[in-house]
């Protein structure tokens, strides 16, 4: 699936992850984030995040995305809440981001782990730049029982991609870093996130016929839909695991 089809299906999304607002926030609470707290915040899409926090908490940072439409939104949502002065969006690939050693108190990367190929290669991406005894906030699907055959290829996986919580916590052992915190999505929440995917591309499809991406989009609706409810609904998790690099 392209940028696009994503910058489509989630025109109508704030948080592009199965969170909530109440999540988000806890997440905050939990990673500690208080006045002042420096964030660099890889693929940050529209920027709910970085500027809910700074909003809530009194902290800053910087998020890099490679989508220009995800990122004229998050500019648009610092100004909104009144926070530009302290959160930045950056245009690019977070993987090629090059970063001020030590820089940060936390560096995040919520539902992007592709960008370092792998939950392992995005810590490494992300280590250079956290400050000694920073964090390291990483958002991640994960299985929550053995998937039946075919499950993972109907989400868009390869086999492997993603292990079970417990094997979750080994990557992020080999990873190097330790696990301090999490936050994870719960059904509703994920209901939230996938089936407000449905209604705006619905919405879409029905608005833009001749479109050249409108046969691509009915695809994705079709897959989509029917990947979550036969699988993803009950076999997939996601969480934000709080770490700290060792
Ligand atoms: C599932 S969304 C998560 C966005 C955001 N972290 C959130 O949780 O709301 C994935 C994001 O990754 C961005 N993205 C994909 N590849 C990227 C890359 N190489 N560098 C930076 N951003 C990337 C997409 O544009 C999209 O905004």
């Amino acid at each position: 699936m392209s940028l696009r089809h994503h910058e489509i299906a989630e025109a109508n999304h704030r948080i592009l992850n199965p969170l909530v607002e109440s999540q988000l926030r806890l997440l905050g609470q939990v990673a500690r984030v208080g006045p002042g707290t420096r964030i660099l915040d890889f693929a940050s899409g529209k920027g709910e995040m970085l500027c809910r926090w700074a909003e809530w908490f009194g902290s800053g940072g910087v998020g890099v995305d490679l989508s220009a439409v995800f990122t004229a939104s998050a500019r648009a949502r610092a100004d909104e809440l009144g926070v530009a002065d302290r959160v930045s969006f950056v245009l690019g690939d977070a993987a090629a981001y090059e970063s001020e050693a030590g820089a940060y108190d936390m560096v995040s990367c919520l539902g992007a782990t592709w960008i370092g190929d792998g939950i392992v290669g995005t810590i490494d991406l992300m280590r250079p730049a956290v400050r000694p005894g920073g964090l390291i906030l990483v958002g991640e699907p994960f299985w929550l029982e053995e998937p039946p055959p075919g499950a993972a290829d109907a989400l868009g996986f390869g086999e492997g991609d993603y292990l079970s919580l417990g094997g979750t916590f080994d990557r992020l052992d080999t990873a190097g870093v330790e696990l301090v915190e999490m936050v994870l999505a719960n059904q509703d929440s994920w209901d939230r996130y996938e089936a407000a995917h449905w209604v705006t591309i619905a919405d879409w499809l029905a608005a833009n016929p001749g479109d050249p991406d409108h046969a691509a989009m009915c695809d994705f609706l079709d897959r989509e839909r029917g990947a979550y409810l036969r699988y993803g609904r009950r076999y997939l998790g996601w969480g934000v695991f709080v770490t700290r690099p060792r």
